[in-house]
């Protein structure tokens, strides 16, 4: 077994800070990567991928800012020929549930040549706390072009956790593991379990995508706005509206239940207010 350091790319973000502390866990060294690490990682900049796969043999990759951005296979493409190039072994990629774009750019690591661990994961609980839908929960309204569609949210430390064991087990080689929660909720429901853990009054609001995009331009702009937008259409045209068991297929015990994340959140005070 190689205990040659593990890179991450998208090391500070929800998922790659979780996928560290597990590794490190394990007692695997790990190389974090990123835009303000010592060797930094830069989507915007391909100079220096190769250098970052350096006497690495795997690697975790989180895309930014979605892996159903339309340049995303076209940035896969080039990563994963930096790190052939360079003599990766394997690459975990996390990615969505059937977005277009998300196929598109897993098809390009799958048909690559390198080996693979595909994390395919449904909407993460964590966009509740510490994501985009944190503001909505702390105004006490959640608005999402969402309808009354069911989704079941999956925990990021089921996803990190299988992230971690694909990165240092060669039984997660060539593998797309679809990873969901136990349960379908809508958000009318998970804002309802969020008030049950927090004892807030919290509803949600479905919206039009039209809505949504007007909002999240003022927020965060025209482009990613866009991006939100066409993601959000298609994530909720109810092709998610199933449980799979890749967290299970994966880690031999079921996902972590919303409810169970909902106490731990709160605990947390993920959602307290200002005094
Ligand atoms: N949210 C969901 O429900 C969901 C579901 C399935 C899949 N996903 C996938 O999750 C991925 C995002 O992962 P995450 O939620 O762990 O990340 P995140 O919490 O959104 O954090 C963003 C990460 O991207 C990095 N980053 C930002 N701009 C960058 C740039 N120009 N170059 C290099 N790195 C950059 C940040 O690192 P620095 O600031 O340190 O550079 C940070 O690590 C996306 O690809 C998305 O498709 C999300």
């Amino acid at each position: 077994m190689s205990h040659s350091p593990i890179l991450v790319i998208g090391a500070s973000g929800k998922v790659g800070r979780r996928v560290v502390a597990k590794l490190t866990d394990m007692n695997r060294p790990t190389r974090p990567a990123g835009r303000r690490t010592a060797l930094p990682f830069d989507w915007q900049d391909r100079s220096n991928w190769a250098d970052h796969f350096s006497g690495v043999d795997t690697a975790y990759v989180a895309y930014y800012p979605d892996l159903a951005s339309p340049q995303s296979a076209d940035d896969i493409a080039a990563l994963v020929a930096a790190a052939r190039s360079a003599g990766l072994r394997r690459m975990a990629l996390l990615s969505g549930r059937g977005e277009s774009g998300a196929i598109r750019a897993e098809n390009v690591l799958r048909d690559s040549g390198l080996g693979y661990t595909i994390l395919r994961s449904a909407f993460f609980n964590q966009n509740f706390s510490e994501g985009l839908m944190h503001q909505g929960v702390m105004d006490g309204l959640l608005a999402l072009p969402a309808g009354t569609r069911a989704e079941p949210f999956v925990d990021l430390d089921d996803i990190a956790e299988v992230a971690a064991a694909a990165l240092v087990d060669d039984r997660h080689h060539n593998k797309v593991y679809e990873m969901t929660g136990p349960r379908l909720l809508t958000f009318a429901d998970a804002m309802f379990e969020i008030d049950a853990a927090t004892g807030r009054e919290l509803a949600y609001a479905p919206i039009s995508l039209d809505q949504f995009q007007a909002a999240m331009e003022a927020a965060i702009g025209p482009d990613d706005a866009h991006l939100y937008t066409e993601l959000f259409r298609e994530l909720f045209d109810g092709r998610n509206e199933s449980i799979t068991n890749g967290v299970q297929e994966a880690l031999g015990r079921p996902p972590r239940d919303f409810a169970d994340y909902c106490v731990g959140a709160a605990k947390a005070g993920a959602w307290r207010l200002a005094a």
